[in-house]
């Protein structure tokens, strides 16, 4: 198959946007970008589509995908709502919140992989605001990478991974908060965090009384039994380089860094730090020591800079595992398949 790439912002978008409805409309996939990471998009409403899906990122088939809409309103045809997602909606939707929900019939078993559950989205994204409301229908879109390797946050990274496998990526540019949404599952009153992500516990808390962290949502070593989101279970966010995970302090991660790695491996660090290793080593500052966002933005295209010069290894400082910086922990403890280092 070949892939057609655009790039968004000149006169044709509105052309464009026409043609990738169509293609999510005749159950074609679309890979297409998002505030949090660029996702692959088809019909949520057909599961053929959504068998596509898996198929092109080689996902196990036990691993619902997440239903994206143009308006929170949406959701209403698609899932049981309740007054607790309403009030999660107008404070968070359009943004990087997905709900779970009981769902209705219309949602086939495909895009759910079986659960009688769905997960909702409202992507502020304009291109992905536009992409939805263009097709018609719901979109079901997991992160556009192959299973397992780091989410994409370029239209180049997902170029990289899915080129030949689907119809159409719209390239919209890099990713404004770079780590995917925060899920969360409703329990009547309460308000599970499964995923963590840009919003979090504390700003959910400013809307539901009653705010959770699932056991293995922040360390999967924890994940025992029945799993309340099957993507606990994965491991993911990998680079094909090793991840170790240093449990220390600044002064010490340069120290130990500089005397133990090989020539041409890969060092995530904080933009503060960048001039203090080594100078064979590849530094890839993060972004600023007290900036959680900038370190989510860029996390993902280092780790796949890392694969690109085939470094060796990647050596990153554990984050804390504190209210903002719970995601880049969530996600580098899986990158590091579980283990950390303390020096
Ligand atoms: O930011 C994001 O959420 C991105 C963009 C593209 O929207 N999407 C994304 O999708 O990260 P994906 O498939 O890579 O991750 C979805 C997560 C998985 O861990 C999956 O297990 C969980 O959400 N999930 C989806 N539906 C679920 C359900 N019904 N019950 C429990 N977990 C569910
Ligand atoms: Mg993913």
């Amino acid at each position: 198959m070949k892939t057609v790439f655009y790039k968004m912002g000149t006169q044709r978008d509105e052309e464009i946007l026409v043609s990738a409805g169509a293609v999510i409309r005749s159950g074609g996939l679309v890979g297409f970008p998002t505030e949090t990471v660029y996702g692959l998009g088809c019909n949520a409403l057909d599961g053929q589509s959504a068998l596509k899906v898996f198929q092109a990122k080689g996902r196990p088939a036990d691993n619902p995908l997440i239903v994206h809409v143009a308006t929170p309103e949406e959701a209403e045809k698609l899932a049981y709502t309740t007054p607790v997602y309403y009030r999660l909606a107008k404070r968070f939707m359009p943004g990087p919140l997905t709900v779970i929900m009981p769902k209705k019939e219309c949602i086939p078993a495909e895009i759910t992989a079986g659960n009688d559950t769905v997960a909702i989205r409202c992507p502020s994204n304009p291109v992905a605001h536009a992409l939805i409301a263009e097709a018609g229908v719901p979109i079901a879109a997991p992160s556009a990478n192959r299973s397992g390797s780091p989410s994409p946050t370029t239209a180049q990274h997902v170029l990289e991974d899915m080129d030949g496998r689907i119809e159409m990526i719209l390239d919209g540019g890099a990713c404004s908060i770079g780590l995917e949404s925060t899920v969360v599952k409703l329990n009547g009153e309460e308000c599970v965090i499964l995923r963590p992500g840009a919003v979090t516990k504390a700003m959910l808390e400013e809307v539901c009384d009653a705010v959770e962290v699932a056991d293995g949502a922040i360390d999967p070593s924890l994940v025992t039994g029945n799993v309340p989101s099957p993507g606990m279970k994965y491991k993911h966010y990998s680079p094909v380089a090793e991840v170790i995970l240093l449990g220390t302090d600044r002064e010490n991660f340069i120290a130990y860094v500089n005397q133990h790695a090989t020539a041409g491996d890969a060092i995530l660090c904080f933009t503060e730090d960048a001039e203090k290793f080594r100078e064979d080593l590849l530094v890839l500052p993060l972004g600023h020591v007290t900036s959680p966002s900038e370190q989510a933005q860029t996390l993902y295209a280092h780790l796949r800079e890392a694969d690109a010069v085939s470094a060796k290894h990647v050596y990153v400082m554990k984050p804390d595992i504190k209210d903002e910086f719970l995601a880049m922990y969530n996600r580098l403890i899986r990158a590091a398949s579980c283990k950390i280092k303390e020096i």
